[in-house]
């Protein structure tokens, strides 16, 4: 198995039942991955994304991580989430956006 050089984890809300129900669902975070996605392949970066339940800081929401760096992004919309495509194809983080 090769391993992605990123993986980014998407919160959609996802409760125990399976249901998207919370914050980053309702502020659209589901309608951003088909966005995410096309950016990355245009942009060849070698991501995985994984959408997820609650991440816990929903008053941020929407909110993306990436990883290995550990950067946490909040408040996406598809104009944010360019911008920090932007510099993710430099290895590096968005350090406007970041959220602590
Ligand atoms: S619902 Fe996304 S952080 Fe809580």
């Amino acid at each position: 198995m090769q391993k992605p050089k990123y993986h980014i984890l998407v919160c959609c809300s996802f409760r125990a039942s399976g249901a998207p129900q919370g914050v980053c669902h309702k502020k659209g975070a589901v309608g951003l991955l088909p966005f995410l996605e096309n950016e990355l392949a245009d942009r060849g970066i070698d991501a995985l994304v994984s959408s997820t339940g609650c991440l816990k800081v929903c008053e941020k929401g929407p909110i993306m991580v990436i990883y290995p760096a550990g950067w946490w992004y909040g408040q996406l919309d598809e104009t944010r989430l360019a911008a920090v495509l932007d510099v993710l194809e430099k290895n590096e983080p968005a350090t406007s956006l970041l959220i602590e």
